[in-house]
């Protein structure tokens, strides 16, 4: 597949300079600020996915974002060593403890983000055995949505499901890193395995010639011959939805991480180009990459995720390659703008992050915050400000 080259006025040129610590320093000061006081707000609640008039209502443990929150307290915690964030998160890890023995609303593929967020992080930070057993269980039952025939994890629903069957998402590529932590936990190379075979039809099959991504793409689940590219919460079925390029740009170099598979990285620079690419004058994209210019909501979700994503692609990269640089200071770029222009204020149980997109064709959470536009915002202020050991 060939690469875009990087457009010469693709990225604003004050991007270009050194990362101004200050500035990023204070936007962890007010991230930290508006954690605590979401702390007192929620309690032991969630933040639901996206906020109304710019307020996350309260939730249970039920969605597929709730490992999002509980991230932020982890990243909270190494910020600070503040046994606030610790205790919070202890007992979220009881919380998702229950939820994947239960099985409450864990049908569907997003077991990944809810549970390497959680308690795979917080077995890292604090050893705690409970919290390695909940995202052992939250494997097992990601394990038992891949469909051998495909090749694939199915994303939603039940696998018996018409609608449904045989349907892989670009997003899944953050849902892998939970399975190949269980195979080097539990030594069973039945995880890695499978999560290598998702990543390579998603390679061949939703990363298109061009480098953009469709959204989701069906195979039929018995033979594995691919099927069509459909689109969920893009514009179009051949338009490239932001935040899904941005998953794919973030989740093919943390496989790598994994599997060592040098052909991962190379494909998220042929996706990183695509996206710099399209960014409008600001450098944070729209919803879909098909616009350019215009009043259409702008991503800040898919800005913070793509930040990310490009830092960890650039780690992989040689001292050599030009592109390395470039993604560094992109990513800088993109989370500086995000400080200085969307970071919003101080409410109780508001956000971080302004002008997110949850789902633009529902017409749900159009010009909100995201519960995972904050996270990754903390996660890239994180990258850019300190030596991190993802959680993914
Ligand atoms: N993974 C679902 C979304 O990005 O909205």
């Amino acid at each position: 597949m060939m690469i875009e080259p990087l457009r010469g006025n693709a990225l604003p040129a004050h991007w270009t300079g050194n990362a101004d610590t200050a500035l990023l320093d204070k936007a962890i000061e007010r991230a930290l600020a508006s954690i605590d006081r979401n702390l007192a707000h929620f309690g032991d609640d969630f933040p639901a996915p996206s906020s109304v008039g710019g307020v996350y209502p309260a939730i249970g443990n039920i969605e597929w974002t709730n490992g999002f929150w509980t991230g932020m307290l982890w990243l909270a915690y190494e910020l600070s060593g503040e046994a606030r964030y610790r205790e919070t998160g202890e007992r979220h890890v009881r919380s998702f403890h229950t939820r994947q023995a239960e099985r409450i609303a864990t049908n569907h593929h997003d077991l990944g983000f809810l549970y390497s967020l959680s308690c795979v992080a917080g077995f890292k930070l604090t050893g705690d055995p409970l919290a390695a057993d909940a995202a052992m269980g939250a494997a097992r039952l990601l394990l038992e949505r891949f469909l051998p025939g495909a090749g694939i994890i199915q994303a939603w629903g039940e696998l018996s499901d018409p609608a449904q069957r045989g349907r892989m998402i670009i997003d899944c590529n953050l849902n892998l890193p939970l399975l190949y932590w269980a195979s080097k936990y539990s030594g069973d190379p039945a995880f890695g395995d499978a999560a290598d075979q998702h990543i390579a039809a998603a390679a061949r099959h939703i990363v298109r010639p061009d480098g953009s991504t469709f959204h989701t793409f069906f195979f039929d689940p018995a033979t594995g011959a691919p099927r069509e590219g459909k689109t969920h919460q893009g514009f179009a079925d051949d338009s490239c939805w932001a935040r899904g390029q941005a998953w794919g740009i973030s989740g093919f170099p943390l496989v790598y991480r994994h599997n060592g598979d040098t052909r991962l990285i190379a494909l998220s620079k042929v996706l990183a180009n695509y996206f710099l690419n399209r960014l409008p004058q600001d450098g944070i994209c729209y919803w879909d990459l098909i616009f350019t210019k215009g009043q259409e909501p702008r991503d800040s979700s898919a800005a913070a995720i793509a930040a990310c994503g490009l830092l960890e692609l650039a780690r992989h990269l040689p001292l050599a390659d030009p592109l390395r640089t470039q993604y560094e200071q992109a990513a800088q770029g993109m989370v500086m703008e995000l400080s200085k222009n969307y970071a919003t204020g101080n409410m109780p149980g508001g956000g971080l992050l302004a002008h997110a997109v949850y789902h633009k064709p529902n017409k749900v959470g159009i010009d909100e915050c995201c519960i995972w536009g904050d996270y990754f915002y903390l996660e890239a202020l994180v990258r850019l400000t300190r030596t991190w050991q993802p959680y993914w």
